[in-house]
């Protein structure tokens, strides 16, 4: 089958893979739809591993339900992505995202478990969750980068009346701009290094207020603005300046949670937490809990995820599509993959 592998440094190629076969345990889906992540960004920059298929935010329907019982041919389903021991002490308490096996077998994240991003995949069968029909292929791929968000904002302890800033407006950046406000903040506002995607932060009403993180006056706009500092400032893209931003945007005893992710080590001026005693909290995917939070959300109305979807794309453009996302003047956000198209 066809599917789409790191091949180099900003590099994909699509390669003839096998087809996924039956094993009596895994589940197999047709992908009807598969999100591309900043986080496949990272991948796809440092080009390693080659050979990875990606696509770990994806809708599919069940062709072989394995060892799940449950579910039928023809399901519509989506999947957490990880991989989790089952019976470490976090596995036990709910908190699957801490367990030490969680990424060694992510699907769309590891070479031994291919993602979306491609017309078919096999799925460990206790990660499948059947969706409801109410809500679009489109909606379903939304449902893992949206978990993500609603777990920064759990960790953010938001109240009712903060002023929130977000870092960045990339899904992850507009998702938790999104829950702030529903969290109860009085002023949400998102930083950006590119304008249109500042502005449609905006436009599509997530956020009070833009600030363009290139303008060299940034920071002291901020701390006028919010009388000295936000109360909770999520940081969504994870370079340093980004992280450094976040920092010293917080109040003093505010809070910062990096939910951006770097693959390497970054410089951060870590002095400004110590002197304004911030309270920094890293955010790592979410729970089972929060995941079904934001499906019943979408099914039942009470969020609007597809002002994020910016265009479908089959596989032969998969590589452009990463090339517009990193382009830094586009205002695509959320680019989904059709494997069939
Ligand atoms: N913690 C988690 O569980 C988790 C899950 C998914 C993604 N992520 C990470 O979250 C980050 C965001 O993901 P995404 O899909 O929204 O990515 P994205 O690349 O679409 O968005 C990042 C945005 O940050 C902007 N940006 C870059 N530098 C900036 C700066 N200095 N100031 C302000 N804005 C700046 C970019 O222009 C871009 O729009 C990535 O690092 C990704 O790896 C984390
Ligand atoms: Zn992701
Ligand atoms: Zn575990």
């Amino acid at each position: 089958m066809r599917s789409v592998a790191i091949k180099g440094v900003k590099e994909f190629e699509v390669i003839e893979a096998p087809e996924p076969i039956a094993d009596g345990t895994s589940v197999l889906v047709d992908v009807k739809k598969s999100g591309i992540c900043g986080s496949d960004i990272h991948y796809w920059d440092s080009g390693q591993p080659v050979g990875l298929v990606m696509g770990h935010e994806f809708c599919g329907i069940v062709t072989n339900p394995g060892s799940r019982t449950d579910l039928k041919v023809g399901d519509r389903v989506t999947a957490l992505p990880i991989s989790p021991c089952g019976h470490c002490p976090a596995c036990l308490t709910g908190n699957p995202q801490y367990c030490r096996e969680t990424w060694t077998h992510a699907s769309g994240l590891s070479l031994d478990h291919p993602g979306a991003y491609a017309p078919k995949m096999m799925i460990r069968p206790d990660m499948v969750i059947k969706v409801p029909d109410t809500i679009t292929d489109e909606e379903v791929a939304m449902v893992e980068p949206t978990a993500v968000g609603l777990h920064a904002i759990h960790l953010a302890d938001i109240k009712v009346g903060a002023k929130v800033l977000v870092i960045g407006a990339g899904i992850i950046g507009l998702v938790s701009a999104m829950f702030a406000k529903k969290e109860g903040a009085s002023f949400v506002a998102v930083s950006e290094t590119n304008e249109a995607r500042g502005r449609k932060a905006v436009s599509i009403g997530v956020a009070d207020e833009w600030l363009n993180a290139l303008d060299p006056n940034f920071m002291n706009d901020v701390i006028t603005k919010t009388n000295g500092g936000f109360d909770v400032v999520i940081e969504c893209c994870g370079n340093a300046p980004a992280v450094s931003s976040a920092l010293v945007s917080a109040r003093p005893g505010g809070t910062v949670v990096l939910a951006g992710v770097s693959l390497g080590a970054i410089s951060i001026p870590t002095a400004v937490a110590v002197t304004s005693e911030l309270t920094l909290k890293g955010a790592i995917a979410y729970t089972r809990e929060e995941f079904q939070t934001c499906i019943d959300l979408i099914a039942n109305k009470q969020i609007q995820v597809l002002p994020f979807l910016s265009k479908t794309v089959g596989l032969d453009e998969v590589q452009a599509s990463f090339e517009e996302l990193t382009s830094g003047t586009s205002d695509s956000v959320k680019i989904m993959i059709d494997p069939l198209k």
